[in-house]
């Protein structure tokens, strides 16, 4: 008997939530394992999405009724999102999406910066966690890189200590790894920085989707994140302390507000996009409320509980996904995992799984399990850094293999089963 905090009890209800899994390619029900590339979105998204734009569609700040609407959805977004990080709302800032607020927080930071003053970056981020920054040499600030163990792709903390100095300002690293899974100590990572009063700015786009996040204990200064990511529309989102997001000299226009978190808000929001961020988010509360009356505060309509529980259930749920998929990965001939592949240490991981198969091009076996409506992505997913030092970015990259909590048992055993045939034609 299943105990109702266990996910997979709830799979049905989950699965019938999302239109897009119902959909079939070739004759064959779709597999999603795009996920770190973009996830699907609930139904209630879709319909958020569309009364928004039937009944509320308007400029914001404006004398008239859906302009006023408007202002609701925008600051009802940024209450979900406050509960979903744990954060409060005015520190909560939306944009288009985590690469243009990264590219707008680093030159806002850059006035602050001097010549010689030092970043610390790492191997196993995407590009959008490296570039906005490097972008600070031009001033002459100092990039540093810090390095990886190849062999299960974590980070090399020693080596970044090594390279923490007093002339650090900033250290900008993932949450967790976008290509190889790898989830980093960030707690330790952002009591380093401060220690050498340097400030830290976490990309936890791809962690999102996979597990709580609690912003104030992590003590981050900013944390960046992706809903298109974690089942809502293309938007982008920046957490920052109060205290930075006021002091802070954002570029804006002079007639906006000085007002923060607006102040960052360049521009006209996708207010479309942050009405369907609330109904995602109200998704995964409701998922948590499903777990049982333990689970969140039933009586109040309290969602910041309700979503720990929901994120720990899918938590929970994915670990046992990935040690299905890496088993089943692992016993077939010529196939290499990249990043942590030790079951015990699998809460450093999310089920985000790079690999190879001997002998074989990562695009064709994307475009084999592709025609067999199975979706993954290969190349470097932008993350160019790691696949460079893996020595396998000339050849083509990784095939990824990306889960989240709506991925079946049934799918993965289809995916290994068609890689075992490509391994045997290979
Ligand atoms: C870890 C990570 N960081 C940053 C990004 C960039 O996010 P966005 O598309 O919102 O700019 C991605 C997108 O794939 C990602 O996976």
């Amino acid at each position: 008997m299943m105990s109702t905090n266990d996910l997979s009890a709830h799979l049905r209800w989950i699965r019938t939530q999302f239109p897009a899994l119902q959909q079939s390619v070739n004759g064959q029900e779709i597999i999603y394992l795009d996920g770190p590339g973009g996830t699907q979105v609930p139904q209630r998204v879709i319909e958020a999405m569309a009364d928004y734009l039937a009944r509320s569609n308007a400029n914001a700040h404006g004398g008239f009724p859906t302009s006023r609407r408007t202002d609701a959805v925008i600051a009802a977004a940024r209450d979900a999102m406050a509960d979903l990080l744990g954060s409060e709302a005015d520190e909560i800032v939306f944009g288009t999406n985590m690469t243009t607020m990264t590219f707008a927080l680093s030159r806002a930071l850059g006035r602050e910066l001097h010549p010689g003053d030092e970043i610390l970056l790492t191997r196993l981020d995407h590009d959008a966690n490296i570039a906005p920054w490097s972008a600070l040499e031009e001033q002459g600030v100092v990039i540093r890189l810090v390095d990886i163990d190849p062999e299960d792709c974590t980070l090399d903390m020693a080596d970044l200590r090594r390279q923490l100095n007093d002339r650090t300002r900033l250290i900008a690293v993932c949450y967790a790894s976008n290509a190889v899974g790898t989830i980093n100590d960030v707690t330790e990572i952002a009591r380093l920085a401060h220690a050498v009063g340097a400030l830290v700015f976490v990309d936890a786009v791809h962690f999102v989707p996979h597990g709580p996040i609690d912003v104030r204990a992590l003590d981050c200064d900013f944390l960046a994140c992706s809903p298109y990511k974690f089942f809502a529309p293309h938007v982008g989102v920046l957490y920052g302390k109060r205290e930075h997001l006021r002091r802070l000299r954002p570029y804006k226009v002079r007639p906006a507000t000085e007002n923060s978190p607006e102040r960052w808000e360049t521009g006209t929001q996708n207010h479309e996009g942050l009405a369907g961020v609330t109904a995602a988010i109200e998704y995964l509360a409701e998922l948590g409320r499903r777990m049982g009356p333990n689970a969140g505060d039933v009586r109040t309509g309290k969602r910041r509980p309700a979503l720990l529980s929901a994120m720990e259930a899918i938590r929970g749920y994915e670990r046992k996904l990935a040690e299905l998929l890496i088993r089943g990965l692992l016993a077939i001939p010529g196939l290499t995992v990249y990043g942590i592949t030790d079951p015990a240490r699998f809460d450093r991981r999310t089920p985000t799984v790079a690999l190879r198969l001997a002998g074989q091009a990562p695009q064709e076996l994307a475009r084999v399990l592709g025609d067999q409506g199975m979706f993954t992505w290969a190349g470097n997913y932008y993350a160019i850094r790691l696949t460079e030092r893996l020595g396998v970015e000339t050849a083509g990259g990784m095939l990824r293999l990306g889960l989240v909590h709506y991925n079946t048992a049934e799918e993965i055993e289809r995916v290994v089963a068609a890689l075992r045939a490509s391994a045997h034609v290979g």
